[in-house]
């Protein structure tokens, strides 16, 4: 049921305070973190040797946003595996690993094959679905549903940001044993609780981001640059965007731009750079001096009230977004961009819910 709204994607994208409140329910104790589906294996977690995301799509962006804050806080090296690749080259798992499936559906053929993959060499293989009883559910060790509700449509908005969230209370959890780090894990747990009050704050952007839809209606192509915890924002955005709207996009690595996507800056060629507040905020101001003095059609996600600092030049379009602790910026900053891909897709009439050549869930490889 679409209720009021006219689009599935449409609907999951506005739900979120909700989903990620439901996501949250009854996981965060007075400065502490529960995961009932975890509990028993955190102590062989702590002394895993490296921690391997597993994902695809949409998941494996969710698990990029959380690799930095999972690193921080957990100390372990965490690496990262698109599922595919990883069967191609039968990269090396070792008994030592914990293995972190990630997927909406609990069903994507290429996940569940790596899934295999490491068990067969000893993994330990930890679940982070939205799907109770899914096929990854049942074949990981152990695990944590994310709740966000039934996603209907084919691009998926409100899973992303409960996967995240559920990723920040794992990290909250296998670093618990930490002193050094309980303020910042305190601070993390605040943050967590006023999220879904920020992402509704957020989502007021959406006549702000129909308009700038409008105005990107025609362009060929669209690129989106991150860098730390939104370098994954930038790579969800752009997939977003040419899922959906069917428009060429690409999420890039800042701190990659001299190395070759600075040939493509032209006046034309609109740049979405995400430049919110955290410590890689000043590099993010010098890349968009770069693009500027290049004469990039510039739009920065900045935070609320850096609109002047981020563009003193005043030449750009600004998004300004709240501020929320830094490691999760990511599940704010994402917001403008699904509205944005949802609104192009509409305008340029296309099918929101059931994008050409694509299936809510990919089970062949
Ligand atoms: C993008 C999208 C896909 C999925 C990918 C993995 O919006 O939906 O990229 O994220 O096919 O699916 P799950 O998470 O079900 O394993």
């Amino acid at each position: 049921k679409k209720g009021n709204y006219d689009h599935f994607m449409q609907k999951e994208i506005h739900e979120q305070p909700h989903s990620l409140t439901t996501t949250m329910r009854g996981r965060l104790k007075d400065n502490s973190v529960v995961l009932g589906g975890l509990k028993d294996h955190l102590k062989t977690i702590r002394h895993s040797r490296r921690i391997i995301f597993i994902g695809c799509g949409t998941s494996y962006n969710a698990a990029l946003a959380a690799r930095p804050f999972l690193e921080e806080l957990s100390g372990i090296p965490v690496t990262m595996e698109l599922a595919s690749d990883l069967l191609d080259r039968q990269g090396p798992i070792y008994r030592e690993d914990t293995a972190v499936f990630v997927s909406q559906s609990g069903e994507t053929a290429d996940t569940l094959l790596a899934l295999e993959y490491a068990l067969g060499n000893g993994a330990l293989c930890v679940g982070v679905t939205n799907t109770v009883g899914s096929t990854l559910a049942r074949r990981t060790h152990c695990g944590v549903h994310i709740n966000a509700g039934c996603e209907i449509g084919v691009a998926s908005t409100k899973a992303y940001t409960s996967q995240i969230v559920v990723m920040a209370m794992m990290a909250l959890a296998i670093g618990a044993d930490k002193i050094s780090t309980q303020p910042r894990r305190e601070a993390i747990i605040n943050g967590l609780s006023d999220l879904p009050k920020n992402v509704a704050e957020v989502l007021k952007l959406d006549g702000e981001m129909r308009d700038l839809a409008k105005s990107l209606i025609d362009t060929q192509s669209l690129l989106v640059f991150g860098r730390g915890y939104n370098y994954a924002t930038a790579l969800e955005g752009a997939l977003k965007v040419k899922e959906v709207a069917l428009m060429h996009s690409e999420g890039m690595l800042a701190g990659e731009m001299k190395h070759g996507p600075l040939a493509l800056v032209d006046e034309t060629l609109p740049i979405i750079v995400i430049a919110t507040h955290d410590a890689c905020f000043s590099k993010q101001q010098s890349v968009i001096q770069q693009l500027h003095a290049r004469k990039g059609r510039l739009i920065v996600m900045c935070s609320e009230g850096d609109a002047t600092s981020v563009c003193p030049m005043g030449s750009c379009r600004v998004i300004e977004v709240p501020q929320v602790a830094d490691c999760l910026q990511p599940v704010i900053n994402i917001i403008p961009m699904q509205l944005l891909a949802y609104h192009l897709t509409v305008l340029r009439g296309y099918d929101v819910d059931q994008p050409r050549n694509l299936a809510k869930s990919v089970t062949t490889e």
